[in-house]
């Protein structure tokens, strides 16, 4: 009983390790409160981290702002004239994906940004997984499913989440 609550934890511990890779493209609202006026979004992006694969989630009056992506001059300018690209389209709520590692730049028309509305981020590649994670999966390679998790009717099982899954059952409800 002892050995499988151990491996139960192997297999879990192994499991959580893996899952970062998978979840970490993160869709982020921006501001606290939306994308509004009265908010400094210098203050709001400075101690974030924004990577490639990322989204950010304007949500904003679409009777007022709009989502404009502008290069570094017209950021600090704040002209509005020739974005780069514009991204609004009609429901105040905006999802620009950051595909590109750069700085990008955005800004509300209308005079918004003026107010405060623009924000200036930079993109940055993943940083490379954990050092500890990878003898960590590699225990999932051998250990769990095929030595300890071997019972009739189930296949040694090749790193396969299902497998686990059906070994984790096998464990916990034997
Ligand atoms: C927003 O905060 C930054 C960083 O503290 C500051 O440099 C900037 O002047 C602020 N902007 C406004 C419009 O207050
Ligand atoms: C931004 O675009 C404007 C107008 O097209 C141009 O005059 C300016 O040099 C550009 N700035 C940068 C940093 O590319
Ligand atoms: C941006 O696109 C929206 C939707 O297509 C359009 O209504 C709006 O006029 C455009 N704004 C600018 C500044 O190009
Ligand atoms: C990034 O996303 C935009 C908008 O969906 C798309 O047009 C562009 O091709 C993408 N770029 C890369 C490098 O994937």
């Amino acid at each position: 009983m002892e050995k499988r609550l151990l491996t139960l934890a192997a297999v879990l511990f192994a499991m959580v390790a893996v899952v970062p890779e998978e979840v970490s493209a993160k869709r982020w609202l921006v501001g606290k409160m939306g994308w509004t006026t009265q908010v400094n979004y210098t203050l709001w992006a400075q101690d974030l981290h924004f990577y490639n694969g990322d989204w950010l989630f304007f949500v904003y009056d679409r009777n007022q702002m709009n989502v404009l992506e502008v290069n570094k001059t017209d950021y600090e300018s704040c002209n509005a004239d020739h974005p780069l690209k514009n991204w609004t389209r009609g429901a105040g709520r905006d999802v620009v994906p950051l595909n590109v590692t750069r700085d990008y730049y955005f800004v509300s028309g209308r005079g918004f940004c003026f107010g405060g509305m623009k924000l200036a981020l930079r993109v940055e590649n993943l940083p490379p997984p954990v050092q500890n994670a990878s003898p960590v999966i590699k225990t999932t390679d051998h250990a769990p499913s095929t030595i300890l998790c071997r019972r009739p009717g189930v296949r040694p099982a090749v790193f396969a989440i299902g497998a686990l899954w059906d070994c984790i059952i096998g464990l916990v409800f034997d």
